[in-house]
């Protein structure tokens, strides 16, 4: 990256930070802090536009789309403003609201294939996110954030076959393991996505065990 897009990444990175800063936190600052992180390390073993890359990881969830009844354009449109309000090149903010617009699960039935390399990077960073010790701990925090038990014996996972059906989805933490978490191993795009990814599948494996003999009072 060149200073000028060094100098551009610090200030948008200032910017999120304040718009962040009142949120859950499962898509807080420090969310997209590891996303960032995750983003550049993947990036190193690809081919990639490392400022898209960047770009991208640090506005995508400048403004989510399950918080706004599932209207996608929402969270594409605020980062273009900010971009915009940078001066970034038109053909770069075009890119990264793509990335932005198409990156997130939308239900173990709804294909998320990203087009570009960059995409793909800025697709697993975030899904890393969702697994392992910080993902078992995001989706309670979620869960706790929107009233949802933490598990329900009575009621089974769903995979959903559309959009709408995943985000009207009340059901319990646990059943959300089935429904994204455990199904995101075999949905990653780059080689370093996939390993790390493998291993947080693992310990979150050991941790439903744990969790099930723990509330049948087996342990
Ligand atoms: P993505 O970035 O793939 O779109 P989301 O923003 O949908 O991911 O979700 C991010 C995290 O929020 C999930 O990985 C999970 O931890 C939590 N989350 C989302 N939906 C639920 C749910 N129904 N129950 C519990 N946690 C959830
Ligand atoms: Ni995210």
């Amino acid at each position: 990256m060149n200073e000028n897009e060094q100098k551009i990444i610090a200030s948008v990175v200032h910017e999120v930070k304040e718009k962040l800063k009142d949120q859950e936190s499962g898509h807080d600052w420090f969310h997209v802090l590891r996303v960032w992180n995750n983003a550049r390390l993947m990036a190193k073993g690809e081919e990639v536009d490392l400022f898209v890359v960047e770009l991208a990881a640090i506005l995508h969830d400048i403004a989510d789309w399950k918080f706004y009844d599932g209207d996608e354009s929402v969270g594409p449109k605020a980062a273009r403003l900010i971009m915009e309000s940078h001066h970034v090149d038109s053909s770069v903010i075009e890119h990264v609201c793509e990335v932005i617009a198409t990156m997130s699960y939308k239900g173990a039935g709804v294909p998320t294939s990203m087009r570009t390399k960059e995409g793909e990077v800025v697709q697993d960073a975030d899904r890393l996110d969702a697994l392992g010790a910080i993902g078992i701990a995001r989706a309670f925090s979620y869960g706790g954030h929107k009233n949802r038990v933490m598990y329900d014996p009575a009621h089974l996972p769903v995979l959903h076959q559309d959009k709408y059906a995943y985000i009207s989805n009340k059901g319990s933490t646990i059943n959300h393991f089935y429904e994204k978490l455990l199904l995101l191993k075999d949905r990653m795009n780059t080689q370093t996505g996939k390993q790390v990814a493998e291993e947080r599948h693992l310990f979150m494996q050991k941790y439903l065990e744990q969790f099930y003999q723990e509330w049948n009072g087996t342990q």
